[in-house]
């Protein structure tokens, strides 16, 4: 009889996650509460939220931690962090529904369990996606954010070439944050955790199909970018208002908008 291979350490691996986030982001926890904050301040106490490229759940846990009467539809399209998370949250049941799906591919609204959210988050993860990708999936979650709900994207959004003063400037400030180092240098974390992870033997299968998803590393795209003012326009054609940057730390923002 085949061996079962053994129950990972699913929240070791979620701290462990949270370690190497932070260790390129050192302000992502000031950045999730700026986010709550505008969700208290602009939805009632129950409220069903979507996260957007969730991974293995940060984002969501700390919302249904500071709002307990809150739900999350988290969607990703890796089925490796989409495990970690089952397995790390299970505690918190059926308060999150884990959604598989490609926000870059048309037609990702389907697999979501319902058609209304008063908000939409998302942490670190929108700059995977290229801008007309983009643009489509602002066009998506206009009609699923019900009128006087939220979006709000906390990510690296740069000045672009139109400001690249400023982009110069960031990139200076980042660097003497990081002791000097290149940006090669922040991404050792986020290697190593892959690296790592991928000796579980329970999560073989989904590795296999983790590649078929994500065939290039991530960060080996030669694409620059996607600058700021590429985010607002095109919230803000998507038909979300009140358009603006609710917080920032140079380049480090959460982006605003309103139905
Ligand atoms: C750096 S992680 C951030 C995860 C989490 N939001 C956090 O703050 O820790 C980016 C996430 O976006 C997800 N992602 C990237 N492209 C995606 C796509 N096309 N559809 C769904 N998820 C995607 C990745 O799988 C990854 O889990």
């Amino acid at each position: 009889m085949a061996k079962r291979a053994p129950t990972p350490n699913w929240r070791a691996w979620l701290a462990r996650w949270d370690e190497q986030q932070e260790s390129f982001n050192p302000s992502r926890e000031r950045r999730f509460d700026a986010m709550f904050d505008v969700l208290a301040a602009a939805l009632p106490r129950r409220f069903t939220a979507l996260d957007l490229g969730c991974g293995p759940g940060s984002l969501t846990a700390r919302l249904l931690r500071r709002f307990p009467a809150a739900r999350v539809v988290a969607v990703d399209f890796d089925p490796v962090v989409l495990q970690v998370g089952r397995g790390a949250l299970s505690g918190l049941g059926d308060r999150i529904t884990w959604v598989d799906a490609n926000l870059g591919a048309p037609g990702w609204t389907m697999s979501l369990p319902r058609r209304r959210f008063d908000a939409a988050v998302s942490t670190t993860a929108l700059h995977w996606l290229r801008r007309p990708e983009l643009r489509r999936l602002y066009r998506d979650l206009a009609p699923l954010i019900r009128p006087r709900g939220v979006v709000l994207n906390g990510d690296y959004l740069p000045w672009g070439a139109q400001r690249p003063r400023l982009g110069r400037l960031a990139e200076r400030a980042r660097r003497n944050a990081f002791g000097g180092k290149s940006l090669q240098s922040e991404w050792a974390g986020w290697n190593r955790w892959w690296r790592d992870i991928e000796k579980e033997a329970a999560l073989q299968d989904e590795f296999v199909l983790r590649k078929e998803r994500f065939p290039t590393p991530h960060g080996s795209s030669r694409d620059s970018p996607v600058p700021l003012e590429f985010h607002l326009r095109a919230l803000r054609r998507a038909g979300f208002r009140d358009v603006d940057v609710v917080w920032q730390e140079m380049e480090n923002r959460v982006l605003v908008g309103f139905r």
